[in-house]
């Protein structure tokens, strides 16, 4: 990751409209880590990272900042729910579960980029095993002419088969099973997993080669899987994405505020929230969990937490968890003016997404200026009205309007369809009117 601050700002602006104050945060605690790796250990040892808090209304980019930068970064990351976890010693999930999420998100990176590494190598083991399959074996102590001629037809039969002039020819194939694959359960603690590997060696179900007759085209997917799963160092992998995920790890807890215990309602607190965050604090911290791939660290993973924070406060956490988020940003609730550019500009826009459906139908969407700002105007109406469900609104609006287009395409096949101010008006205008009927459909 090389990238200045500005430059993840700008990339985060392509997508998301405003909040630079989020992004700015974010882009600085990234930069920040790409500082950090360049000191002294000694020095990296101390430097921890400023955890964020995002505070926000529902439905003004919370998520979707963080949504954007995983796309963006080759970082492990993890998007976890607050509300999902319980209390070490309850049935479900405990939060440790988000660090073994974490190294799993990074292995799964780190095995990728060695794949990609390997692409040269891979292809030639297929196509060796292929055509292999393809041409008679050549017979111990062949003379050097055969030995030639043995080369030469490999050769042939080698771009035949990466013109794919062979692909419907059938042969047979032995593949590698390994049959504990799709057992795994990611969220089981490790110790189960091993057990459960032990199990299934066992009873021998791992790793017998299966006979399958297929065709070259299905071969060479079914081998590539299996080549590549032979190349990969699975001991270097590890040991990098172990690093990845303790250096560059980001974990995203979404809805904290949902394990506050809302001062107002002080009859009784919660214990299994105040649980939660309490398990919480030795992972933000800086802690060691156990996972299938050996004890990970927490000290130098990011953690943001994101929260509307609509019943309760942040002061509502307990204040060891409030001292770990030091860096507290506030997105702004959007306004008819940010809606508007929410509707035009991100690279995949909700209008755009909606001309390139329809475009599907061979139906020609086109949005007229006046329409859109009407849209974003109701949008803003219908938030003030009724709750603040921020760009989130504008699903629901534009779902009403083009219902109906969207339910007859068929029959407005090669059409170009304007959406104009009229027709907004002619859609929403009554469902506007009475707040009864708008809470319900908009
Ligand atoms: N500032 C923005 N710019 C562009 N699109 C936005 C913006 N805010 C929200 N959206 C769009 O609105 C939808 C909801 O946003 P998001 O999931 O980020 O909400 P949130 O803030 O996480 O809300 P919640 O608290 O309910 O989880 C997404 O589809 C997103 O693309
Ligand atoms: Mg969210």
């Amino acid at each position: 990751m090389t990238l200045t601050p500005k430059q993840i700002v700008n990339y985060l602006d392509e997508y998301i409209i405003g909040q630079f104050e989020a992004k700015k945060a974010i882009a600085i605690a990234l930069r920040n880590r790409t500082r950090r790796m360049k000191l002294p250990l000694e020095m990296q040892e101390e430097i921890m990272p400023k955890n964020i808090l995002m505070i926000g209304s529902t439905g003004v980019g919370k998520t979707e900042i963080a949504r954007r930068l995983v796309k963006m970064m080759r970082l492990p990351f993890v998007k976890v729910e607050a509300s999902k976890y319980t209390e070490v010693g309850f049935v479900g999930r405990d939060v440790e579960s988000m660090v073994r999420d974490l190294m799993q998100a990074s292995i799964n990176l780190i095995k990728e980029e060695h794949k990609e590494k390997n692409t040269s190598a891979i292809d030639e083991m297929v196509e060796k095993k292929i055509i292999e399959k393809l041409l008679p074996p050549i017979p111990k102590g062949a003379s050097s002419e055969k030995q030639e001629e043995y080369k030469r037809s490999y050769e042939k039969m080698k771009s035949r088969l990466q013109n794919g002039d062979l692909d419907e020819l059938k042969i047979e194939v032995e593949i590698n099973q390994s049959s504990t694959e799709g057992l795994e359960n990611p969220h089981m603690p490790p110790e189960i997993i091993k057990v459960q590997e032990n199990f299934m060696q066992i009873i021998g179900g791992k790793n017998k080669p299966l006979k399958k007759e297929m065709s070259v085209k299905d071969a060479k997917r079914a081998l590539r899987t299996e080549a590549s799963e032979k190349l990969l160092d699975m001991e270097a992998v590890k040991t990098e994405a172990k690093v990845r995920c303790e250096n560059g790890g980001i974990i995203f807890i979404d809805e904290i505020d949902k394990i506050a215990v809302s001062s107002k309602s002080q009859s009784r607190q919660d214990p299994s929230k105040e649980g939660v965050q309490r398990d919480l604090l030795p992972i933000v911290e800086g802690s060691s969990v156990q996972t299938k791939y050996g004890s990970i660290k927490t000290d130098h993973i990011l953690f943001i937490a994101a929260g509307a924070f609509h019943l309760s406060k942040p002061s509502d956490l307990i204040p060891e968890l409030q001292g770990r988020f030091p860096l507290r940003v506030e997105l702004e609730s959007l306004d008819e003016n940010v809606l508007y550019k929410i509707l035009t500009q991100p690279k995949h826009s909700l209008l755009k997404q909606y001309e390139a459906l329809m475009k599907t139908e061979e139906v020609e969407l086109i949005f007229e200026d006046d329409a859109i700002k009407t849209i974003a105007k109701i949008s803003q109406k219908a938030n003030e009205k009724m709750e603040d469900i921020g760009a989130r609104r504008l699903h629901t609006v534009l779902e009403k309007i083009l219902e109906d287009i969207s339910y007859e395409a068929d029959l407005h096949k090669g059409e170009e369809i304007k959406v104009s101010k009229d027709l907004v008006h002619e859609k929403l205008d009554n469902i506007v009117e009475d707040d009864e009927v708008a809470r319900y459909i908009l």
